[in-house]
């Protein structure tokens, strides 16, 4: 098999929902990233993302709802999740909640863990793929475990589309990281992934500090997706260089007019090919929005490894920083 990718349109999107109801995988776009769905009802469909995927059966999965209100019927809605859905949904933000006794979503989707991640996507044809097929979605990021997260149609052909049927198109994602993962389930709230939508922002809405689990310091990992190698390039990465090493290509931010080359040299005159900026101007969501892509496509043999510059650690840059520690993990 292999994915037929068609464009988003009204009738695609019917079949796609279609495809989705009768227990089939869709790899939809979502304004973070595209994800792999399929009915979160159905053990059987579920099962099947995590066979295209190869992901270990242990990692649960993002269920997709259309609005609050569908999320309660699946996930105990404390007054501070309300809160959050209100001000960040539909939106990069997935929560993890309680899950209610008498949810029928599968039990692989939590993985037999009480708690269920939910999201309220805002993307519009993620949303009208939701309203079609009329079932909660779950999907995980439609690319293979372990690799990046694909953030345009030709991605996830590249990944999985041997293991799957449909891959609705509709662009580049927006956003282009994951969403942000906040656990409500403990004692106090906790961020297991940073995304685009920030420990500060959070902090305004709930009125109360917001911690944030680095993961790249955690031995034992509450979410099972916090294991460091994940956002894999094939290529060793070294961060926060200053100078390159001979056969590197570079991931640059802003100027790099002072990146000199071990031996002689300097970064601003080697070939484009081996140099990606993810914002000449220093925009830390313009760089959000390339990291992915770029990371694809500096990951060749050819390049000795990938060199990254520092990003400022501070609001969505702390999030492209946890994507960047884990692809350098060896
Ligand atoms: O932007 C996104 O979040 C994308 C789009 C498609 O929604 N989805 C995504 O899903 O990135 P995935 O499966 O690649 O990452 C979901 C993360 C994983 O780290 C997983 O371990 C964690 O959420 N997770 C899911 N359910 C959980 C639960 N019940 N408790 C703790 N962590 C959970
Ligand atoms: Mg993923």
């Amino acid at each position: 098999m292999s994915a037929l990718t068609i464009q988003a349109n009204d009738i695609s999107i019917e079949k796609a929902a279609q495809l989705i109801r009768a227990g089939g995988l869709v790899a939809f776009p979502t304004e973070t990233v595209y994800g792999l769905g399929a009915n979160a009802l159905n053990a059987a469909a579920v099962a099947k993302i995590f066979e295209a995927k190869g992901r270990p059966e242990f990692n649960p999965l993002i269920t997709h709802f259309l609005s609050a209100e569908d999320v309660e019927a699946h996930a105990v809605m404390s007054e501070e999740a309300q809160k959050l859905a209100h001000n960040f949904w539909p939106g990069a933000l997935t929560m993890i909640l309680p899950r209610k006794s008498d949810s029928e979503i599968s039990d692989l989707v939590s993985a037999g863990l009480p708690t269920i991640a939910v999201r309220v996507p805002a993307h519009k044809t993620a949303r009208l793929l939701l309203k079609q097929a009329g079932v909660p979605i779950a999907a995980p990021s439609a690319n293979a475990s372990g690799k990046i997260s694909p953030t345009a149609p030709a991605h996830v052909a590249e990944s999985i589309g041997e293991n799957i049927e449909l891959i609705l198109a509709d662009g580049v994602c927006e956003i282009g990281l994951e969403s942000t993962v906040i656990d409500l389930t403990a004692k106090t709230p906790v961020i297991l992934r940073p995304g685009s939508v920030t420990p500060e922002q959070i902090s305004d809405v709930m009125g109360q500090e917001i911690f944030v689990d680095d993961a790249t310091k955690i031995r034992n990992p509450k979410s099972p997706g916090q294991v460091l190698k994940h956002y894999a390039p094939s290529r060793p990465m070294r961060l926060d260089i200053r100078e390159l090493h001979r056969g590197e290509a570079l991931l640059a931010f802003g100027s790099i007019k002072f990146i000199g080359v071990k031996g002689g040299g300097a970064a601003k005159d080697l070939p484009e090919e081996m140099v990606r900026n993810l914002s000449e101007k220093g925009d830390l969501y313009e760089a959000a929005s390339n990291l992915f892509s770029m990371l694809r496509e500096l990951d060749q043999k050819k390049y000795k490894a990938i060199a990254a510059m520092q990003i400022p650690d501070e609001g969505i840059g702390m999030a492209i920083n946890d994507r960047l520690r884990r692809a350098a993990e060896k």
